[in-house]
């Protein structure tokens, strides 16, 4: 597939509904058709043997079994070793995990930033309310830098951050932070790294050999577009000892990442077709689907200028989604985010994901192989006519 041969001309390799432009594949993905084809497949195997297909393909043992190979597979493309990845449902599941895992202390500090993942923020409250350790929020403005990330987040660092929650890609601003560089410096003040690295796996180039994190998570649902209900979850050897799944069930004791394999029945059937969206993956092409996606951003970029929005933060820190900051009279408010989305999508049919952070109102769009300039006209004429809150 050449990169002229993307945007709508491949839409049909997805189920996505017609006359939608789909500008928001960060927030859930959309699984191509050829591999729900073998998820489904899959599905009828489970169900018509469900002993053979739970005893042989997921529970652990002493020898390989077909997930533990989809885990390898999986880990081959990060660049981290087999026995290193541990496969989870999600993000969130992945991060519980590490949480649950790591003993904390009173007055000990889990550094976050305020571009974290709400979800990942409740979570540290609630570790945080439970061991007295405390959250540390290191603010980082829009727009921003990665210069000014790497001296914001090392400045913050005390002998008592213990623990560092970083996004390999922030959600609602959608930057790349500069964790190549950010790490050694956390791992020099003794702090352990758990990056979340929900929007990585299939957006960039992934080698976690090079970037040595303690943990990190990637979903597979998104980016590299396998179903729903597939991430995974990598700890290097110091950390996978003491690393335990959400639910402590027969395997437990074989320790990571065994113990994650079956934490009791559930459908396994998206982690066992991580290969098929490997494949789809590959077939279409990294670099072609990299570069698309970039154009289109480009596009997109000099589209929303005109409009007086302005980017959160400078091109070398952005992969295949912006965020822009739309211009307005008044600080946002949290309303903003919803009448926008919700007027985007009941009077143009655009799907797009928007925030507010910071008292500034921020559209995120996602490029993706099915998605084309007409989608991106499509968006900045709405906003051109119809306007959003606070314009
Ligand atoms: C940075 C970040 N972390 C975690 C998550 C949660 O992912 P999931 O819903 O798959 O658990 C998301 C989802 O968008 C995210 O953007």
């Amino acid at each position: 597939v050449t990169p002229r041969a993307f945007g709508h001309a491949v839409r049909s390799l997805w189920r996505l509904a017609e006359n939608v432009a789909f500008l928001n594949h960060g927030s859930f993905g959309a699984c191509p058709q050829d591999v729900l084809r073998v998820q489904d497949a899959l599905r009828r195997d489970m169900e018509a043997q469900p002993d053979v297909f739970f005893r042989e393909r997921i529970m652990p043992r002493d020898t390989e079994t077909p997930l533990r190979a989809v885990a390898r597979e999986l880990a081959a493309f990060v660049n981290a070793p087999g026995d290193s990845v541990a496969l989870v449902e999600n993000a969130s599941a992945g991060t519980q995990a590490v949480l649950r895992s790591l003993k904390l202390s009173p007055g000990e500090r889990i550094l976050v930033t305020n571009h974290g993942y709400n979800a990942v923020r409740l979570m540290v409250e609630a570790k945080c309310a439970e061991s007295g350790a405390v959250p540390l929020v290191v603010p980082i403005p829009i727009p921003t830098t990665a210069e000014e990330v790497v001296r914001l987040i090392t400045a913050a660092l005390t002998p008592d951050v213990k623990l560092a929650i970083l996004d390999h890609i922030t959600s609602p601003t959608a930057l790349v932070l500069p964790l190549e560089r950010i790490i050694p410096a956390l791992k020099a003040n003794g702090t352990r790294v758990f990056i979340d690295g929900a929007h990585a796996i299939g957006q960039i180039p992934l080698n976690l050999a090079a970037l040595q994190p303690d943990w990190y998570v990637s979903n597979a649902h998104k980016w590299l577009y396998a179903p729903k209900g597939s991430a995974f979850l990598y700890a290097a050897p110091d950390v996978a000892v003491l690393t335990q799944p959400n639910v402590v069930s027969h395997f437990v004791e074989m320790g990571f990442p065994h113990s994650f394999d079956y934490t009791g029945t559930r459908d396994n059937t998206a982690w066992l077709a991580i290969p098929a969206a490997l494949k789809f993956f590959g077939e279409l092409g990294a670099d072609d689907i990299w570069a698309y996606e970039r154009t289109l951003i480009e596009t997109c970029s000099a589209a929303m200028t005109t409009l007086g929005a302005t980017p959160a933060g400078p091109v070398d820190m952005c992969a295949a989604m912006r965020t822009f900051v739309l211009p307005q009279s008044r600080a946002a408010q949290p309303a903003d985010r919803t009448i926008l989305m919700q007027n985007l999508w009941d009077r143009e049919r655009i799907q797009i994901a928007a925030n507010v952070l910071d008292g500034k109102l921020l559209l995120r769009v996602s490029a993706q192989a099915y998605v084309e300039e007409g989608d991106i006209r499509r968006l900045t004429a709405a906003l051109e006519h119809s306007g959003w809150p606070g314009r």
